[in-house]
């Protein structure tokens, strides 16, 4: 009999047809987001489920799926997923890093441009027909060339980041748990310090660890409160890793810049506060949205469901303990 496999919302259709080839699936072609109780009920015969981000997958959820043996997240994040009750049940969890690396990058320094440079500010300034005349203060925003960029996290992306950084003649410093291999710190010329130093020099604080009980947070009152006046905050990473009240706080009165976010603590909403805000530019978590990124995605996810329930090994086991 083949194995049953829960899609949980829209996918690129190539996704669900390397599904059909090995298992039965159970899609709905939805843009809608299934709640906890939705997807209990739609988890019961499932052996396993290709899921996003936007998909709860608790304790409470995953007691309600007895079948289930894989778990294949279309994201490199996992948050939505308790993977320590998925692995006590030697259920597999999967996710797709690797593709989204670069996009996610270019992404983080689009968001860095714009704020800095006060790009959509000045895109409604011209479509709103206020451009009389070029003025000698007109729009004007901060250096980016030569300055200091600081990255929390040092993974895939936060490299990535780096790496585009030398372009623009910039001096690095990352803060991770532990160091990149010396080559990669010194292709990168990127110098490790701890987060406090990294928030006192940088002129631009890039977010890119995953969120984790110990992440959450981790930017808040006193840390921005370590920040320079006129330094940026850019979070392309998790929501709650920045405390969002923190940051309106900080942002009005004055302690930082301005702030480039692509993610929120309680997404889709965004504080309120943020919203009323000139100096912040605000994405709508797009950070891996482009059309071949997210087409690989899909697939990555698809088909490391199939091996699972094939009994092959899947590309990217988020807890490869289960594999033995
Ligand atoms: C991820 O992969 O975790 C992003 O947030 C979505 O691409």
């Amino acid at each position: 009999m083949k194995p049953r496999v829960l899609v949980t919302r829209h996918v690129y259709p190539a996704a669900v047809a390397i599904l059909q080839e090995h298992c039965v699936v159970d899609y709905k072609d939805t843009y809608d987001v299934m709640d906890a109780a939705l997807l209990q009920k739609r988890l019961q015969h499932a052996d396993g489920v290709v899921c996003q981000l936007t998909d709860p997958l608790t304790a409470d959820v995953l007691a309600a799926a007895p079948k289930l043996r894989v778990i294949s997240q279309i994201a490199v994040g996992h948050d939505n997923i308790d993977v320590a009750t998925a692995t006590a049940r030697r259920i597999v969890v999967t996710n797709t890093p690797g593709v989204l690396t670069e996009a996610t990058a270019d992404l983080c320094w689009a968001l860095l441009l714009a704020t800095a440079r006060r790009l959509p500010a000045a895109e409604q300034f011209l479509r709103a027909g206020k451009w009389q005349r070029w003025d000698v203060d007109l729009l004007c925003g901060s250096d980016v060339h030569g300055r200091t960029l600081g990255l929390v996290g040092f993974g895939r992306i936060g490299q990535a980041v780096a790496r585009r950084a030398r372009g623009f003649g910039m001096r690095v410093l990352y803060a991770s748990r532990s160091a990149a291999a010396p080559e990669v710190e010194q292709e990168l010329r990127a110098i490790r310090v701890p987060l406090d130093a990294l928030l006192k020099e940088s002129d631009f604080v890039s977010l890119h660890v995953p969120l984790r009980p110990e992440t959450r947070h981790l930017i808040g009152v006193e840390q921005l409160c370590l920040m320079k006046r006129g330094a940026f905050l850019l979070n392309t990473a998790r929501g709650p890793v920045v405390d969002e009240a923190a940051l309106v706080a900080a942002l009005e009165e004055g302690l930082i810049a301005g702030a480039g976010l692509d993610v929120f603590e309680a997404e889709p909403r965004v504080h309120p506060g943020l919203l009323e805000l000139p100096n912040v530019v605000l994405l709508p978590h797009v950070g891996s949205a482009v059309t071949s990124v997210r087409a690989l995605m899909c697939a990555l996810a698809a088909n490391d469901c199939v091996a699972v329930l094939t009994g092959e090994r899947p590309k990217h086991p988020v807890n490869p303990q289960v594999l033995g």
